[in-house]
C-alpha cells in the first residue's frame, strides 16, 4: 500500500498535535449550525494546512469562491500579513451577512471583503490592480471548471488555484458515475492536471484538495 489509511486514532492524534480550531472558530461553527447552515465547512486540518501554505508562499491577495459561514475565510485571513486582502464570493445573502458579522467580530474587516451574488457573474466583473496569489474554490461543484477558467487570468504566475472536495467523497475514481457532482469534479481534476499553464497535484487531505500553480 502506498499510503496510510487515516484511522480515527490517527485523526485524533493529528488534531491534538496540530490544533487549528480555536474557540472563535468552534463558536462560529456552532452559531452557523444553530442558524440552520449546512455543516460543510472545511475541516480543521485544512485550516492548518492553508494557514501554513499562505505563510510559506507569502500570499497577500486571496480570492475565495463559496464563503458559507466564513470558517475558511476567517481561517485563511488570520494567516495573512498587514496590508493583505481576502475577497470571498457568496451567492446566499443570509450566508454573506453572517460572514460579514463574524469577520467584524474577528477584527478582520480591514482584510476580508464579502461580495454577494453568483460567483461566475462576480468573477466576470472583477477588475484587479494586482493579481491574486491564491484562489480557493469551494462553491457549487458543477461550477468548478468555469471558476478555474475565470480565475486563471486573475492569478499571478507563481500563484495557486485550489479546488476543495476533489476526491468527491470517495467517488472520484468512478468513471461510470452519473452523479453530476462527481462528473464535475472529475472534469475539474482533468482540466487542472492537463492545463498547459498549470502544474497540479491532488492532496488527499479531508475530502481532497487539488492545487495548481500557474507556471506560464
Ligand atoms: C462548501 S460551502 C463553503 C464552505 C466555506 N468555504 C468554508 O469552508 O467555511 C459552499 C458555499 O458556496 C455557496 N455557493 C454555491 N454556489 C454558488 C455560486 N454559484 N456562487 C457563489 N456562491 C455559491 C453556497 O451558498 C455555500 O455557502
Amino acid at each position: 500500500m502506498k499510503y496510510t489509511p487515516i484511522t480515527d486514532e490517527i485523526y485524533a492524534y493529528m488534531s491534538a498535535t496540530f490544533p487549528a480550531e480555536d474557540d472563535f472558530l468552534r463558536t462560529l461553527k456552532r452559531e452557523a449550525d444553530e442558524a440552520g447552515f449546512p455543516p460543510i465547512h472545511i475541516a480543521p486540518e485544512q485550516v492548518a494546512f492553508l494557514q501554513m501554505f499562505l505563510k510559506a508562499t507569502g500570499a497577500k491577495r486571496v480570492l475565495e469562491i463559496g464563503a458559507l459561514a466564513g470558517y475558511s475565510a476567517v481561517g485563511m485571513a488570520r494567516a495573512l500579513p498587514e496590508g493583505s486582502s481576502l475577497l470571498t464570493l457568496e451567492r446566499e445573502p443570509r450566508h454573506a451577512d453572517f460572514v460579514r458579522r463574524k469577520v467584524r467580530e474577528a477584527g478582520l474587516e480591514n482584510i476580508v471583503e464579502v461580495r454577494t451574488g453568483d460567483a461566475a457573474q462576480l468573477l466576470r466583473e472583477i477588475t484587479v490592480d494586482s493579481l491574486f496569489d491564491f484562489v480557493f474554490i469551494d462553491a457549487d461543484k458543477v461550477g468548478y471548471t468555469t471558476y478555474l477558467d475565470l480565475t486563471l487570468p486573475l492569478v499571478r504566475v507563481g500563484g495557486v488555484i485550489c479546488g476543495d472536495n476533489t476526491l468527491a467523497w470517495g467517488n472520484i475514481a468512478d468513471s461510470a458515475s452519473t452523479d453530476k457532482t462527481v462528473q464535475a469534479l472529475r472534469n475539474f481534476n482533468a482540466a487542472i492536471s492537463t492545463h498547459p499553464q498549470l502544474q497540479a497535484c491532488l492532496l488527499p487531505i479531508a475530502e481532497g484538495m487539488t492545487f495548481g500553480v500557474k507556471v506560464g
